[in-house]
């Protein structure tokens, strides 16, 4: 999979091939704020995410596919905001900038492969590596607590390959272009999911 090439070696251990970021002096240490902000900013894409594939008729297939984040990260932005007395931030920088990139990114039924690698790669990236994330989170900053965020209605490794079939059902009329343009698209996904995961990592300035 092109997708796990992107990854540093500490991400993914065993596929992973990006260079590893420089280490800072000083190991970033993410605060229940900074946490708090990372879902609001998540959110903010989700939204963008479900918005397109409802209002895109072409994208129908996608519709109720039981990946849909936003009904479980409000739950939790309210739950984390009254638990821990936080005020619910606006959206970042980074949340804004990949949702807004998301809605204008289809012009016409030529970005649709492009944007089908944004719909993979963002929420099967959460159910990989956000998991993991999740756990850490958990641990760290909420007690143990586990966020709607990280549970689905259904088995998660159902819901990854009813919905992997899905995508390759939807692809297999695609033309050698297309699937260039959805494969090509991967490092912006990369960029794009990557740059809310610095709230938590200290990358992205918010
Ligand atoms: C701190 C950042 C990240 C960590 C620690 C991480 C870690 C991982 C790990 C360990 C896997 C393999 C999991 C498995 O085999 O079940 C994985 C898979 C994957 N990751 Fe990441 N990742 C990170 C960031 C990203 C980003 C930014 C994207 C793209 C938006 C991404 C997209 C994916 C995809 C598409 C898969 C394959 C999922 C599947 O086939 O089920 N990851 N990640």
């Amino acid at each position: 999979m092109f997708a796990m090439k992107l990854h540093t070696r500490e991400q993914a251990p065993k596929e992973g091939k990006a260079e590893e970021p420089k280490q800072p002096a000083e190991p970033f240490a993410p605060t229940q704020s900074d946490y708090l902000q990372f879902l609001v900013d998540s959110k903010e894409v989700y939204m963008a995410l479900e918005d397109i594939v409802n209002g895109n008729d072409k994208l129908a297939p996608f519709r109720n596919s039981g990946l849909e984040r936003t009904g479980a990260l409000e739950h939790d932005i309210n739950w984390m905001a009254t638990e821990f007395g936080l005020e619910r931030p606006q959206c970042g920088r980074a949340g804004t900038t990949y949702a807004e990139d998301l809605r204008q990114m289809i012009k016409s039924d030529d970005d649709i492969p492009a944007f089908v690698c944004h719909f993979y790669n963002f929420y099967f990236a959460h159910m990989a590596g956000g998991r993991m994330i999740g756990k850490q989170m958990s641990k760290l900053l909420l007690d143990g607590e586990d966020l709607e965020f990280y549970k689905w209605d259904e088995n998660v490794n159902e819901l990854k390959s009813r919905n992997k079939e899905a995508i390759e059902n939807f692809a297999s009329s695609w033309t050698r272009e297309e699937r260039d343009r959805c494969v090509n698209e991967t490092p912006n996904t990369f960029k794009g999911g990557g740059s809310l995961n610095g709230y938590l990592f200290g990358g992205s300035p918010h």
